[in-house]
């Protein structure tokens, strides 16, 4: 039997080619070595999120990006951590296992008072209490689905490990192993992206190049990536340019080298070299964009595809969450 793994994306924001290669690509790869199951942690997103047609159109937005990118909802279970009462549940049975103590820990609430505390504020009136036991909730949706591993970057590494030390809470309060003890596998060599500006591409530089966008909008954004004053003549170092970074993404093994030719030999402008990464670009990418205009086109459509996902998880929650509370006690 394949062991399960399990993958929690946070509705945050317009994809772009940074989220691509740096998250959903590493994770589809996953789908062939693991008994694979993905979920939009929409309720993760109500914390910041408050506006309610932002919150619906990025779960939607999110969800029609990971089928177009080619997640395939027949072969992996694929739902919306909102439709899954399960969850809830197993957090509030959680919750009674968790010490603050362990809470106070989390690096992201500790972000999140420092910046309070930097602009003065009240920590305490700004924090709720949906940042404060993030780890919590997210503890129920990997041990909900009995998940042996949880692929995530290093920034989720504590989250994963307060994860395993609530399960092992429990199992240790009843002396047997009600709750299977999730693996962080931490995701190394995932492309890092450069953005426009060649800082890492993030929604908060505003440095990225959007995953669906229209070419025209897509040719737009390319022709703003940053570049010194390097005049046509000059030779150029293809590894200091954004540009070529990007290519290399998008490029197979000859056009990588005879780009890389033209840079240095002299004789090509910036401008030419964003046309021509704008070309691999938008050869990649408008396949995933027409089949997400085609999904955003029936959200019906969309919506059974979750329900879809939704049923078969709940068969396996319902069983964790029957024998934890049969043996909690709660009946
Ligand atoms: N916290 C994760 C992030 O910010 C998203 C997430 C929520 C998650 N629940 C999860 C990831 C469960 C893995 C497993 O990206």
């Amino acid at each position: 039997m394949k062991k399960i793994s399990l993958t929690g994306i946070k509705p945050t924001g317009e994809l772009h080619i940074g989220n691509y290669f740096g998250a959903i690509k590493p994770a589809l790869e996953l789908t062939n070595e693991y008994d694979a199951r993905y979920f939009i942690a929409d309720y993760h997103g109500l914390n910041t999120m408050k506006d309610p047609k932002e919150l619906e159109f990025t779960t939607r937005h999110v969800a029609a990006g990971w089928l177009a990118a080619g997640l395939d909802p027949q072969k992996v279970i694929f739902y919306k951590q909102s439709s899954i009462p399960e969850v809830f549940e197993l957090t509030v049975m959680l919750l009674a296992f968790t010490s603050k103590g362990l809470m106070n820990r989390a690096h992201a609430y500790k972000d999140a008072v420092q910046k309070n505390i930097d602009k003065c504020e009240d920590t305490d009136a700004q924090i709720n209490m949906g940042l404060f036991t993030y780890p919590v909730l997210m503890a129920a949706d990997i041990i909900l689905f009995d998940s042996d591993v949880v692929p995530v970057g290093q920034d989720q590494k504590q989250h994963i490990e307060m994860a395993q030390d609530i399960a092992q809470s429990v199992n240790a309060n009843y002396g047997q192993q009600v709750l299977k003890v999730p693996q962080p596998v931490i995701q190394e060599n995932v492309a890092v992206v450069p953005g426009l500006d060649g800082r890492k591409m993030s929604k908060s530089y505003g440095n990225v190049i959007p995953l669906f966008a229209p070419e025209k909008t897509l040719h737009k954004t390319i022709k703003r990536i940053t570049t010194n004053s390097q005049s046509v003549e000059e030779p150029k170092d293809p590894d200091s340019s954004q540009i070529y970074q990007l290519y290399k993404l998008f490029a197979d093994e000859n056009e990588q080298a005879s780009l890389a030719n033209r840079y240095r030999e002299g004789g090509m402008g910036w401008g030419e070299a964003k046309e021509e990464l704008f070309r691999v670009v938008n050869r990649r990418l408008t396949p995933i964009r027409e089949r997400y205009d085609i999904i955003m086109s029936d959200i019906p459509l969309l919506e059974k595809t979750l329900q879809h996902g939704t049923q078969k998880a709940r068969e396996i929650a319902s069983i964790t969450i029957g024998r934890f509370r049969k043996i909690a006690g709660v009946l």
